[in-house]
């Protein structure tokens, strides 16, 4: 069966060993007769893929006792309101870093529970860069520092993380699992699944134990922290299916010879495209070059007329989704950890090849 060379940016490719492990196992889950979507959460069998996922996540990123993983829903827009209402009381202040559109969707949302510092911005240029760490203006009394560290729209990615006096807070949405991380320098770490990990409907969260358990009084159950980490997610039902798939994923990514081995991998695949943008005039990456994600590569042609043209052609050849976020416009090609190198080089082919037709 043919598979599509599929660049969207979420929901994403997954590997294609995981999606057929679970067509196997889809109508009869290990002799039960069930599928897993037809099973009680905490019934023996899911109990056991649950808490397997978790140990698996936790090996990936030598995840230590301080910290409690949690598999909850809401996707990362959910968690843009609970941190604040986990680890702020009214009135106190927060420090966000403001690097495109995810981290100011995650400003405006705090804005609704506390004051948002915006302790620095790459707004003054189209959010094409990572503000230096010095420049940073930071609170003397924040409760925690923010950053988003993939904008998946703008392709901007930080390489290294700040070292914080608060408690550090990532939106790793789309680029977790993407190349080992030191869970220690964050407070919190989040992000919706559907790029790296699984299906849309499952959010991952790797929380530091001792910054649980004072939210505020009118936080709703679901989503406070302590509340779920003591019932091991499932205070109220646990996107179960998704959940499920995650363990596979995990289980794919650790086969692959685990996070450094996906980075080796995903950084091959980016110099790839990046590479074959510079080499061409035709082709220009906005991003400058320290700060350009390993995992969404947007890029423009000469000429905004070809747009169309591109695209066709690309899924002529069975690219899909190439086509930029309308915010930005141009192309953006996702290369997330199931998008093979092949994937990459079929891209890079097609790119050159209508270089020379239209350039
Ligand atoms: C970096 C980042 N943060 C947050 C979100 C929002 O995630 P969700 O749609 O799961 O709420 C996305 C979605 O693509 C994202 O890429």
């Amino acid at each position: 069966m043919a598979r599509a060379f599929n660049f969207s940016a979420g929901p994403a490719a997954l590997p294609t060993e995981v999606l057929e492990q679970a067509q196997n196992e889809m109508l009869d889950y290990a002799g039960s007769g069930m599928s897993i979507m037809e099973m009680s959460h905490r019934s023996k069998i899911f109990v056991d893929i649950a808490a397997q996922a978790e140990a698996d996540l936790r090996e990936l990123f030598d995840i230590s006792d301080a910290y409690h993983v949690l598999f909850l829903q809401g996707g990362a827009t959910g968690q843009f309101a609970s941190i604040p209402l986990n680890f702020t009381q009214s009135g106190d202040i927060v420090d966000y870093v403001d690097t495109g559109s995810w981290s100011k969707k995650a400003i405006k949302e705090a804005g609704k529970y506390c004051n948002v510092n915006v302790a620095a911005s790459s707004a003054d240029s189209n959010y094409n860069y990572i503000p230096e760490l010095e420049s940073w203006q930071l609170s003397d009394n924040a409760r925690y520092l923010h950053i988003c560290s993939n904008e998946t729209i703008g392709g901007v990615q930080f390489k290294a993380f700040p070292n914080s006096s608060v408690p550090l807070v990532a939106d790793m949405s789309s680029d977790i699992l993407s190349r080992p991380v030191d869970v220690n320098q964050f407070g919190l770490i989040y992000a919706g699944a559907q790029k790296n990990i699984g299906p849309a409907g499952l959010t991952v969260i790797i929380v530091r134990k001792d910054l649980c358990g004072t939210a505020r009084a009118e936080t709703p159950t679901f989503i406070d922290f302590a509340v779920q980490a003591e019932a091991d997610s499932m205070s109220n039902t646990p996107p179960t299916y998704g959940w499920y798939l995650a363990g596979l994923v995990f289980k794919w990514a650790k086969a692959q010879g685990g996070l450094a081995a996906i980075e080796a991998l995903n950084e091959a695949k980016a110099s790839a495209l990046y590479n074959a943008i510079e080499a061409s005039n035709f082709y220009h990456a906005p991003v400058v070059a320290n700060a350009r994600s390993t995992m969404n590569v947007p890029f423009t042609l000469a000429n905004a007329d070809l747009d169309a043209a591109f695209l066709q052609g690309a899924e002529e050849r069975g690219l899909f989704n190439l086509k930029g976020h309308r915010s930005v416009g141009g192309m953006r090609a996702s290369i997330y950890n199931a998008v093979s190198l092949a994937a990459v080089e079929a891209l890079v082919a097609y790119m050159s090849e209508f270089e020379n037709e239209h350039g």
